[in-house]
């Protein structure tokens, strides 16, 4: 499902006084089916970008489009109603959304929302469940008894409940333990393609960027400042250190050695497995 940004600004201006735009002229358009993960410096306005998709945040200049609903200044009710059926919006630290007494109940939720059957919320939440890699066993366990991985994948699981066509992700992986991450990113990648579910999302690891993601937004300052592939990204030097962008461990990895030989190979490594064939193919080792 195609999502456009035409000349958007957005504030978060609540009361007469008008702030500075928080959000300044941005035009995008994210392509259907994608991986696109969003970076930049923290206040960058990346967490706004992924609110304006699902409505949270209004444009208060130009117009976002996804699939056939498009909002303006002035977005009807309805056309929120259905925007939010289509996208499903994981916040930082899902699970503090979690609240019912079980997780079935909490899976429930979602669907409930949207006046789905009782007999079509059980069959969603078997096939969320089997999607997560949620054990059935734990349907009537509480949230609260879960560990921090699982609970986080039974917020995703309600998100899902909803059967949206774009995910929107604003740091899932944030405060997990390197096993539960990368459970977490592996399932979100799985579940982007099997589904193909448009995905977007928030990240500062320059290695889930490189696993994970087709394209990214480089935020800096209420901007997009570049929209781009993963290759040619970690290729723009210049741009990297404009943004202070980190790089991926190869990469890094990589400029180490070539400072220490004082060569350069010719490509730039993404993955560790890449790089040692360049190292192979150039006679380093
Ligand atoms: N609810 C809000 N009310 C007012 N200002 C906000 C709100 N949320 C974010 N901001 C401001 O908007 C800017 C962008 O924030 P955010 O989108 O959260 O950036 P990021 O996710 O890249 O860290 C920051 O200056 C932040 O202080
Ligand atoms: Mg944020």
């Amino acid at each position: 499902m195609h999502i456009t940004f035409n000349r958007v600004s957005a504030n978060y201006q609540l009361g007469p006084i008008k702030r500075a735009d928080i959000l300044t002229d941005l035009s995008a358009e994210v392509t259907p089916g994608s991986f696109t993960a969003v970076v930049g410096p923290t206040g960058a306005g990346k967490s706004s970008l992924l609110k304006l998709i699902n409505g949270l945040l209004l444009p208060s200049v130009g117009e976002v489009s996804v699939g056939e609903v498009v909002f303006t200044a002035k977005a009807s009710k309805q056309a929120l109603k259905q925007v939010r059926k289509r996208v499903g919006m994981a916040f930082q630290f899902p699970e503090h959304q979690l609240f019912a007494e079980t997780v079935y109940e909490d899976l429930a939720f979602g669907p409930r929302n949207f006046n789905i059957s009782d007999s079509e919320i059980d069959t969603t939440i078997k096939h969320v469940c089997q999607l997560t890699g949620i054990d059935q066993s734990l349907l009537e366990r509480s949230p609260f008894s879960l560990s921090g991985g699982q609970q986080r994948r039974v917020a995703i699981a309600g998100i899902l409940a909803t059967k949206p066509d774009i995910l929107v992700l604003d740091e899932p992986a944030a405060g997990l333990d390197p096993v539960a991450k990368k459970q977490i990113l592996e399932m979100l990648s799985h579940l982007h393609k099997t589904e193909k579910l448009t995905t977007l999302m928030v990240t500062h690891d320059m290695d889930d960027v490189v696993h994970y993601a087709d394209d990214v937004i480089v935020m800096a300052e209420g901007q997009i400042k570049a929209h781009l592939d993963v290759r040619s990204l970690f290729s723009d030097q210049a741009l990297l250190e404009r943004y202070q962008l980190d790089v991926p461990t190869a990469l890094s990895l990589q400029q180490q050695l070539e400072q220490a030989k004082g060569e350069q190979l010719n490509h730039r490594s993404l993955t560790l497995t890449e790089l040692a064939d360049y190292l192979i193919e150039e006679g380093w080792v």
